[in-house]
C-alpha cells in the first residue's frame, strides 16, 4: 500500500483485523467487515503482496495519484467521457486518441506516443520497440537475435565472467558497452529507483550514460512510471540531468489515478519501426483513457505540482533530518518521493521498520517499507502542508514510541518480527 496521509478525524479506513469496524455498506452488497475483506483477500488472492492490515473505502492520496485520490476534474471526465464512448477497437478511430497523442507528444516534446494500459505494458512494449529499432538498423544483427527475453537485464559477460550492471556505477555501463555495444539495443534505468527503495543516484549520473548511450548507438530508455508526471518536482526526472532520452515511459499519475493509462514516447524514426498489427492491445489508446489522461496531465501543470513538489519535498527532508533521530539512519529523495531508511539494529527491543509502519497506522499515516528497512513517503503531490506536518510530527513522535510502547495494534503474533523483504 503506498503511503498516504490520514488525519484521524477523518479516517476513511476501516479498522484491521480486529472484526470491531461496521464494515463495507454499499447498497446491493452485504456489509462485509473490514477482518473479513483481509481474510477473503487472504485466502483467495494470490500471495503477491503483503499488505498492511489496512482497508481503503475511500481515500485522498496515494502514491499513484500525483493529483490526489478522486480529483474531482479527472472525475468529472471520466464520467462525461463515459457516458459518451469508452472503447473502441483501434480497427477503426475514434475521436479522442487524435486528440490526446497530439497533446501528449506536444506536451513532452516527442513525435510519437503508443498507448498502453499499465507500467509494465509500457516496459514490455519499450523492450519489444527497443529491440526491433536494433535488428532494422543493423541488418547483420538479425541473425543470432534471440530468442526474446535471452539477452535482456542487467548483466554481461566478461570473458567467462558474468557480470552486474550496478545503478549508478557509470564504469559498469562504461565496460559493458565497450565489449558488447554493438550488439545492444537499449540501456532502460529509471532516474530514481523507486521499488528498490528510493535509490537517488550521483548528479550527472544519468548524464553520462546518455553520452555513453550515444557513443555507441544504443537506445536510452527511461522508466519515469514512478519519477515523472512531477513527483519528484519536475514534469521528468532526467530534467534534474538535462537528459532527453531516447524513449520515455509514463504510467501511474498518467490518469491520475482513475484509470489504467500508460504511454511510450518516442521519435518516429524509432516508433514507426512498429508495423500495423504488430503490437496491438484492445484498451491501449481508447477513449475513456485518453479522455482522463489529458484532464490528469492539465490539472499537473494547472496545479504547478511540480513546484509543490520540490517545496514541499525539501520541508520534509530538512524536518526529518532535524529529528536527529538515532533510528533513522537516512533521508533521502527528490521532491515527494522520499525514503526513510530505518537503521533496525538500533531499536533496543528489536523491532523492524515493518513494525514501525505499524504503529504509524495506528495514528493515521501510511506508508509501508519498499524493501526491507527502507520506509518510502510518496504523498499526493496536493497533500497540504499542514497535512504533511502532522505527518511528520507522527513520525517523530513514533520513532520515540516504537522502543517504549509494549504493544503495537495490528502487530499480530504470526507476524511477529515480520521484516517485509518484498517490494510494494
Ligand atoms: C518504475 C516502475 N516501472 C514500472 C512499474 C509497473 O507499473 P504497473 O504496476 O502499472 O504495471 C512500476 C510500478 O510500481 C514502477 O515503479
Amino acid at each position: 500500500m503506498s503511503p498516504a496521509v490520514v488525519p484521524n478525524s477523518k479516517l476513511p479506513i476501516k479498522d484491521t483485523r480486529s472484526g470491531q469496524s461496521q464494515g463495507i455498506v454499499s447498497k446491493n452488497v452485504e456489509p462485509v467487515s473490514s477482518a473479513r475483506i483481509i481474510s477473503f483477500e487472504h485466502e483467495y488472492g494470490a500471495h503477491n503482496y503483503h499488505p498492511l492490515p489496512v482497508v481503503f473505502e475511500s481515500a485522498k492520496g496515494a502514491k499513484a495519484v500525483n493529483q490526489g485520490h478522486c480529483h474531482p476534474r479527472i472525475v468529472a471526465t471520466l464520467v462525461s467521457q463515459a457516458q459518451k464512448l469508452t472503447l473502441s477497437s483501434r480497427a477503426f478511430y475514434n475521436s479522442t486518441f487524435g486528440v490526446y497523442a497530439k497533446y501528449i507528444t506536444e506536451l513532452f516534446g516527442y513525435e510519437s506516443v503508443l498507448p498502453m494500459n499499465t507500467g509494465a505494458e509500457a516496459v514490455e512494449t519499450a523492450v519489444k520497440l527497443a529491440r526491433k529499432w536494433a535488428m532494422s538498423t543493423d541488418p547483420e544483427s538479425r541473425t543470432g537475435f534471440g530468442p526474446y527475453l535471452q539477452n535482456v537485464g542487467p548483466t554481461y559477460t566478461y570473458g567467462e565472467e558474468q557480470r552486474t550492471i550496478r545503478y549508478n556505477h557509470i564504469e559498469d555501463l562504461e565496460e559493458a558497452l565497450s565489449i558488447h555495444g554493438k550488439n545492444t539495443a537499449a540501456f532502460l534505468v529509471e532516474p530514481i529507483q523507486g521499488e528498490a527503495g528510493i535509490v537517488v543516484p550521483d548528479d550527472g549520473y544519468l548524464a553520462r550514460v546518455h553520452s555513453l548511450c550515444k557513443k555507441h548507438n544504443v537506445l536510452l530508455i527511461c522508466d519515469e512510471i514512478q519519477t515523472g508526471l512531477c513527483r519528484t518536482g519536475k514534469m521528468l526526472a532526467c530534467e534534474y540531468d538535462n537528459v532527453r532520452p531516447d524513449i520515455v515511459l509514463l504510467g501511474k499519475a498518467l490518469s491520475g489515478g482513475v484509470y489504467p493509462v500508460s504511454a511510450v514516447l518516442a521519435d518516429k524514426h524509432i516508433m514507426h519501426v512498429i508495423q500495423p498489427g504488430e503490437h496491438g492491445s484492445t484498451y491501449g489508446g481508447n477513449p475513456l483513457g485518453c479522455a482522463v489522461s489529458i484532464t490528469a496531465l492539465q490539472v499537473l501543470q494547472d496545479e504547478n505540482l511540480a513546484a509543490r513538489a520540490v517545496r514541499l519535498g525539501e520541508h520534509f527532508r530538512t524536518k526529518i533530518r532535524a529529528l536527529n533521530h538515532p533510528l533513522v539512519a537516512t533521508v533521502r529523495g527528490k521532491g515527494l518521493l522520499n525514503a526513510v531508511v530505518i537503521d533496525e539494529s538500533k531499536s533496543m527491543s528489536g523491532r523492524t521498520a515493518w513494525q514501525f509502519c505499524l504503529l504509524l497506522k495506528s495514528r493515521g499515516v501510511l506508508a509501508k517499507p519498499t524493501h526491507v528497512n527502507i520506509i518510502r513517503f510518496a504523498p499526493p503531490l496536493v497533500i497540504s502542508e499542514e497535512d504533511l506536518d502532522r505527518a511528520i510530527h507522527i513520525i517523530g513522535q513514533c520513532l520515540n514510541d516504537l522502543d517504549k510502547i509494549e504493544d503495537i495494534p495490528g502487530d499480530v503474533l504470526s507476524e511477529k518480527g515480520h521484516r517485509d523483504t518484498i517490494t510494494n
